[in-house]
């Protein structure tokens, strides 16, 4: 078969690329990635070297370069991956967001009516679920719980769920939809909570937490996700929503801490800023339905899962030392540079 795998230059999207060449080698991987920011194609290096592999710089909102990419490969199954999903950045530039995680969807999807798709799936998010609240551990995500977001990322995501759906129903388009809890892992750009802490840990610099750091993640790594993406667009049941999570649930503060613990630093190096605005307080995901459907389950607890990816940005400091020399300085002066504390 042949699989489009669009954002394959960011951090699921290049583990799922690894994991398709590993598990399913017939099979031929095209990765759509424009490189923003995000996308970093040292990422794939292993990857380039693979005859089944091809990667093709593009933006998925260009009509014209998604329909080339059709014409000559004629995909199988598309797997959208590229997003803006950063929310802080959200919060500071919501219609890129709007652009590439909606408009990118939509013309992803106009191709696939074209010319014809076994399947087209949507890497979603649990933030189109809007928070739960800190004191009702009881209360977990399911597939029909309302869609009720927090920030112009979730917002754009879940209208973009909602097209899906819509393209669903009007264009018998065969679609599924993963919403997955926070991943972590190889690959996450030193923007995002654990690599960041990781990072500036190892340098002895501040480690910003926000507000309280009481909200609640539920990590996952980030291998399970692809598993479980995996098995939904090959075997999932067409039009159908699947919650991806592993009950890992930590506030931040917890993780912060291990991660200080770990690399055997001192918990002075934490530091309360200011919190998010609409900060989401908690996340749990209800992995019953892809689990009773599907047989998946995450294989990676979050103590190995932290320890192993701790030990992956011990051994590859030159992936994240890149990152943080190019154009990220600015972007760390610019959001914490006048955040005060918290
Ligand atoms: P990321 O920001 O690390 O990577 C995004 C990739 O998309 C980058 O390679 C970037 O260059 C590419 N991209 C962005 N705009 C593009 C465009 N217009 N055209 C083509 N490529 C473009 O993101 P991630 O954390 O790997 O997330 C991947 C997907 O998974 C997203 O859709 C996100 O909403 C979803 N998701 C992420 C998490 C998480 O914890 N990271 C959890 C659940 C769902
Ligand atoms: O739940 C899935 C989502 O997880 C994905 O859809 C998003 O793409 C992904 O970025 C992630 O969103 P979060 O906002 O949960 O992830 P982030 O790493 O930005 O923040 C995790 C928590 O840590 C959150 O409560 C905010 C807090 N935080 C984050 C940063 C960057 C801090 O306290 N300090 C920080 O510097």
């Amino acid at each position: 078969m042949n699989i489009v795998v669009t954002g394959g230059a960011g951090f699921i999207g290049a583990n799922f690329v690894y994991y398709e060449l590993n598990n399913h080698p017939e099979d031929r991987i095209i990765c759509i990635d424009s490189l923003t920011y995000a996308g970093n194609l040292s990422s794939l290096e292993e990857a380039l070297k693979n005859p089944n592999f091809r990667f093709i710089k593009a933006d998925i909102t260009d009509k014209a370069a998604v329909e080339k990419m059709f014409e000559e490969e004629h995909p199988d199954i598309v797997i959208n991956f590229a997003a803006e999903s950063h929310v802080d950045r959200s919060v500071e530039d919501p219609g890129l967001f709007l652009r590439t995680n909606i408009l990118g969807t939509q013309t992803l999807m106009d191709a696939c009516r074209k010319y014809g798709i076994k399947r087209y799936h949507q890497v979603s998010t649990d933030e189109v679920y809007g928070d739960l609240p800190l004191d009702r551990p009881d209360l977990f995500f399911h597939e029909d719980t309302p869609i009720h977001t927090s920030s112009p990322y979730s917002a754009s995501k879940a209208s973009a769920d909602l097209l899906v759906l819509a393209y669903a129903r009007t264009f018998k388009l065969p679609v599924s939809i993963t919403r997955c809890s926070n991943n972590y892992g190889p690959y996450h750009f030193p923007e995002k909570l654990i690599p960041l802490m990781i990072s500036r840990a190892l340098a002895d610099e501040s480690l910003p937490v926000y507000g309280t750091g009481e909200n609640v993640r539920d990590w996952l790594y980030v291998e399970d996700h692809c598993a479980a993406i995996d098995l939904v667009a090959r075997k999932g049941r067409e039009g159908e929503v699947y919650n991806v999570g592993g009950h890992n649930e930590r506030t931040n503060l917890e993780v912060v801490k291990t991660i200080l613990r770990q690399l055997g630093k001192p918990e002075s190096l934490i530091t309360y800023v200011k919190d998010r605005p609409g900060h989401d307080q908690r996340y749990a995901i209800d992995p019953t339905k892809i689990h009773t459907e599907l047989g998946w389950l995450p294989k990676t607890t979050f103590d190995e899962g932290i320890k192993r990816t701790i030990q992956w940005y011990l051994d590859n400091e030159k992936w994240w030392k890149d990152i943080l020399a190019g154009d990220y300085q600015n972007y760390y002066e610019k959001m914490y540079g006048n955040r005060g504390n918290a």
